[in-house]
């Protein structure tokens, strides 16, 4: 039997992210997830959601659970990745961090989020996993109904990429057919943050470098990371303004939309 693209990109997905999550020095290279973190924390603390009690949160491929734990402790947490290490170390990690009311499972691809979790969220998250999905308005339009109406949906996704620059990537998208995808499941958007210009003038070296096991590479990476991890996002936000101005473009989108 022949595989649909779907499954083959499932199949591909599963493989990258299994190595990658348990990989010690894991191959940070595209956007480094210390600033994709900071712009995140910034806009839930834009929107109040940081310190909020009690929310529930569901988060459609969490990774390491960065985004899921920077919501307030007695939050409610649910979420879905690819593989059970993964589930089990991000569950472990959560309850070190003081977290009690976590639900976090593995993907199954026979069931929709909606069949599984029969409960509506306050948040749900999408961080850079629509992108991985050949269909991402099917993946979408199922995380949306889970969400309570009133409630936020904050989306991540890599805008302005070339295809082939990153070959674990399955749909390229730009701000507007973001947009038009959000519209479209009624979602009224509240907040467009078009940034990371950086990765436009770095993109050209780092993908050059991904094809091959370079230590370049990952010094690269680590540096990128340790350098963003330190700056203060108004300084990051800073650097995108110089660089538009320079002529590139932002590779990352984030939308904040509600639902009516
Ligand atoms: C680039 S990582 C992003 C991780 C995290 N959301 C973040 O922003 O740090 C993409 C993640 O999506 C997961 N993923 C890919 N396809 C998925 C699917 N159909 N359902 C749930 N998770 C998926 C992968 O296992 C991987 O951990």
């Amino acid at each position: 039997m022949q595989e649909s693209s779907s499954d083959s990109d499932l199949i591909r997905n599963r493989d990258e992210y299994s190595r990658h999550w348990r990989s010690r020095f894991r191959k940070t290279w595209n956007y480094s997830s210390q600033g994709k973190l900071k712009r995140f924390r910034g806009l839930i603390q834009e929107f109040r959601l940081n310190s909020r009690a009690s929310l529930s949160v569901f988060d459609q491929g969490f990774g390491l659970g960065l985004m899921l734990f920077s919501f307030d402790k007695s939050c409610h947490l649910a979420g879905l990745e690819l593989s059970t290490e993964v589930v089990q170390e991000v569950t472990q990690f959560g309850r070190k961090q003081g977290f009690v009311d976590m639900d976090l499972r593995v993907f199954n691809e026979e069931k929709t989020i909606a069949s599984s979790w029969p409960c509506k969220f306050d948040v749900v998250i999408s961080s850079h996993v629509l992108e991985h999905i050949s269909k991402p308005e099917i993946a979408l339009r199922d995380l949306l109904t889970v969400l309570k109406p009133g409630g936020i949906a904050i989306l991540a996704v890599p805008i302005n990429e070339l295809p082939g620059e990153d070959l674990n990537h399955f749909f390229f998208f730009s701000q507007s057919s973001l947009v038009e995808i959000v519209r479209s499941e009624g979602l009224k958007i509240s907040k467009c943050v078009e940034c990371d210009c950086i990765w436009d003038l770095l993109s050209p070296l780092a993908y050059r470098l991904q094809r091959r096991s370079n230590p370049f590479l990952k010094i690269l990476s680590f540096g990128i990371n340790g350098v963003t991890s330190i700056l203060p996002l108004c300084f990051l936000q800073g650097i995108d303004a110089i660089l538009k101005r320079c002529g590139y473009k932002p590779r990352q989108i984030f939308l904040v939309a509600r639902k009516e």
